[in-house]
């Protein structure tokens, strides 16, 4: 309900290399390589656990032709050449960066110049708590204008933005996402489309 939106605003992938940073148990990736093959895929995360389970469903015979390749790492110091990707993908993931400057900085370097750009997260919609003890997911999340900052400073223009907070209040309503905090701290769920410029 919130892949298809984003993803369409990164469509098509024909030909392309695409990143999913964060790729965990791969919900966005391997949409993304249902509706519109990229030539190479590569999924990051740090956590074995979603990468094992990422790992069994590329050997499934839907994806056997496709190129993936999936990559334990931090997505603050990313093992991938620098100019060397057409489409970042995102979902879910930047809220838990404690560093977010240099994970943006990391997508803007692997980036070649007219990449695009798709990241999709909750953003809060007033300024971070004095007690911190917001929950996880929630406690790390940023403004719009802290994450349009990081952006411009990383060299990355916003060129589009949907807002797709209706329909995670939705998912979570209706038990599809576990993700209570959600609408308890008045989040905001927003998809952009940024391009390496
Ligand atoms: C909420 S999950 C979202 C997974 C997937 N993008 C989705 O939409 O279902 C966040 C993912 O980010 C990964 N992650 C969090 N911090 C990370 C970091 N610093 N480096 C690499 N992966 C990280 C987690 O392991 C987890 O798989």
């Amino acid at each position: 309900m919130v892949a298809d939106p984003l993803l369409s605003m990164v469509h098509p992938l024909t030909d392309k290399v695409v990143v999913d940073l964060g790729i965990g148990t791969g919900c966005l990736a391997f949409r993304a390589m249902e509706l519109c093959p990229p030539r190479i895929l590569i999924g990051v995360d740090f956590s074995s656990a979603g990468l094992c389970v990422s790992r069994s469903i590329s050997k499934h015979t839907r994806f056997r032709n496709m190129h993936i390749e999936l990559v334990r790492a931090d997505l603050e110091r990313l093992p991938i050449s620098n100019s060397s990707v057409d489409v970042v993908l995102s979902q879910a993931t930047i809220n838990l960066l404690p560093d977010k400057a240099a994970a943006m900085r990391e997508i803007a370097r692997i980036s070649k110049p007219g990449a695009r750009i798709a990241i999709s997260d909750a953003f809060r919609t007033t300024k971070a708590a004095d007690d911190e003890s917001w929950e996880q997911c929630i406690g790390g999340t940023v403004t719009v204008s802290e994450f349009t900052a990081f952006a411009s400073s990383a060299g990355l223009i916003i060129t589009g933005q949907i807002d797709l907070t209706q329909q995670v209040r939705m998912l979570v309503s209706s038990k599809k996402w576990d993700w209570p905090e959600f609408i308890e701290h008045n989040m905001d769920y927003r998809g952009f489309l940024l391009l390496r410029g």
